[in-house]
């Protein structure tokens, strides 16, 4: 097993201090970084002792200390996953040679490309969250927020540490850009989408964290199945992390759906959630359609001719690639799937590397199912006949084929005017974001109080309670 160096100034397990060019290179970036967590990173909180998981190891017992940190001084470190002996690449045309442990002059351009698309999503998402900590729901869920966002800013360094590693010049460069790249901005937006869109209230950041996140997930699965050996363990210990903020996501949404639940029966299953301070079921299908859709453009064209190149080259393959397929070549077989032609939705056999985003799409929807299913068990449990569903997979789309034309959530074809007439039905309209706006104009800051939209978790963090005093919020 690789052993860990914590006590300098970057925490790495890949024997950093042997190479002192790059520990050089990486200990100046690492002030930028910090100078950017202070201006993007999480506002208001930034002296506060918040009780923070910190990855110490790649041990999958005891991999991560708990205990008070104040954000800026976080040990965001380096850590691989433990290298598999003899790895060979499991799928494509350079099925069963050995696995790269430097990157190939003929995929440089290519994998740094991933790389930085990857590395360019972590801060993003810090930079989409940072107001949120002033609107809390509680000191439990203020913590995990931090959680996820100094993790965010380890998984840059993640990929900050491959560019530097292996990319010479080009990868120092790239690294600095992915710092002065800003959610939302219209001059240098970052590179994807969902990660320009504005998360400004803590339904969708429970929404994020749960479909956008879990982009993250199948990204990460991808890319660990790659043929680059360092990319493959780095992105495996990623995985490891990311897990939690999926937890954040779905057992956010949750107890939004438990409270509102209550609230429901509390006003006669008729009667408005509303004006009892909770959020209506409708307003929260509009967030699901929001943050799915915009989630599932990340995932790339459905017919996509450089997918077909990432999985032909070894550079990433399917999720689980070894476990859950038989055969790793992908060649002279079809997927069928729908697509649009002359206008009209069709099905089509693709060749089936040519499919493989639409593929790695389809493993990302059965698990966001996977979420709704629960949460349709708390509301029928409660005796409440709605349910949340995932819209179809056309509905409000700006990628690949179903980008140009319009969809109802329920999969049927529709002109741009009648989307734009019926939009603020499927969609958060102006006054759901008012209203939500209104449920959280007030932080919850007393340990172990919930806002009214919001039920307690079932339980604390690690074996600390519920009212555990999870952020030392300093009011002065
Ligand atoms: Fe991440
Ligand atoms: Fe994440």
């Amino acid at each position: 097993m690789s052993s860990v160096v914590n006590d300098t100034k970057i925490p790495n397990n890949v024997d950093l201090a042997s190479d002192k060019k790059l520990q050089r290179a990486l200990e100046q970036w690492q002030p930028s970084f910090i100078d950017w967590w202070l201006q993007m990173g999480p506002e208001g909180f930034q002296k506060d002792d918040v009780w923070l998981r910190t990855a110490v190891g790649v041990d999958s017992e005891g991999w991560a200390n708990f205990g008070y940190v104040k954000m800026p001084d976080y040990r965001w470190g380096i850590f691989l996953a433990d290298e598999v002996k003899d790895r060979k690449i499991g799928f494509g045309d350079e099925m069963g040679k050995a696995v790269w442990k430097e990157v190939p002059g003929e995929h440089r351009n290519t994998l740094r490309r991933l790389i930085v698309t990857q590395g360019d999503t972590e801060p993003a998402s810090v930079e989409q969250q940072r107001l949120l900590g002033l609107t809390c729901p509680s000191v439990y869920d203020l913590r995990n927020l931090f959680q996820v966002n100094v993790e965010e800013g380890r998984h840059l360094w993640a990929m900050v540490y491959l560019l530097h590693s292996h990319f010479g010049r080009d990868g120092r460069e790239e690294a600095e850009a992915l710092l002065q790249r800003r959610s939302g901005d219209s001059d240098k937006p970052r590179i994807l989408g969902a990660f320009n869109e504005p998360c400004t209230n803590w339904l969708s950041f429970f929404m994020f964290t749960y479909f956008t996140d879990r982009d993250g997930k199948y990204q990460l699965l991808a890319l660990a199945e790659s043929a680059f050996d360092p990319l493959s363990r780095t992105t495996r210990f990623m995985l490891t992390e990311e897990a939690h903020h999926m937890f954040v996501g779905e057992t956010g949404v949750g107890r939004v759906i438990e409270r509102t639940a209550q609230l429901m029966k509390e006003a006669g299953l008729s009667g408005d959630v509303r004006k009892l301070g909770g959020i209506d079921l409708p307003t929260i299908q509009k967030y699901i359609n929001l943050w799915y859709s915009l989630s599932l453009d990340l995932f790339g064209g459905e017919v996509s001719s450089n997918a077909a190149q990432f999985f032909a080259s070894g550079l990433k393959g399917r999720a689980h690639e070894e476990k859950e397929f038989a055969e790793h070549t992908a060649l002279n077989q079809t997927y069928k799937m729908n697509v649009m032609r002359e206008g009209k939705l069709a099905e089509e056999e693709v060749p089936l590397r040519n499919a493989m985003n639409e593929v790695l799409r389809d493993s990302y929807v059965v698990d966001c199912q996977r979420g709704l299913n629960k949460w349709n068990r708390t509301l029928e449990a409660a005796g409440i006949a709605d349910r949340l569903t995932l819209p179809s997979r056309r509905f409000h789309r700006h990628q690949g084929q179903f980008g140009e034309v319009c969809f109802t959530p329920d999969g049927s074809l529709i002109t741009k005017d009648e989307f734009a007439a019926r939009r603020g039905e499927w969609l958060p309209n102006e006054a759901d974001e008012l209203f939500l706006q209104s449920l959280m104009t007030k932080p919850v800051y007393e340990p172990g109080k919930m806002a009214n939209w919001l039920a307690p978790p079932a339980r604390g963090i690690k074996e600390k309670p519920i009212d555990y005093e999870y952020v030392r919020y300093d009011q002065a």
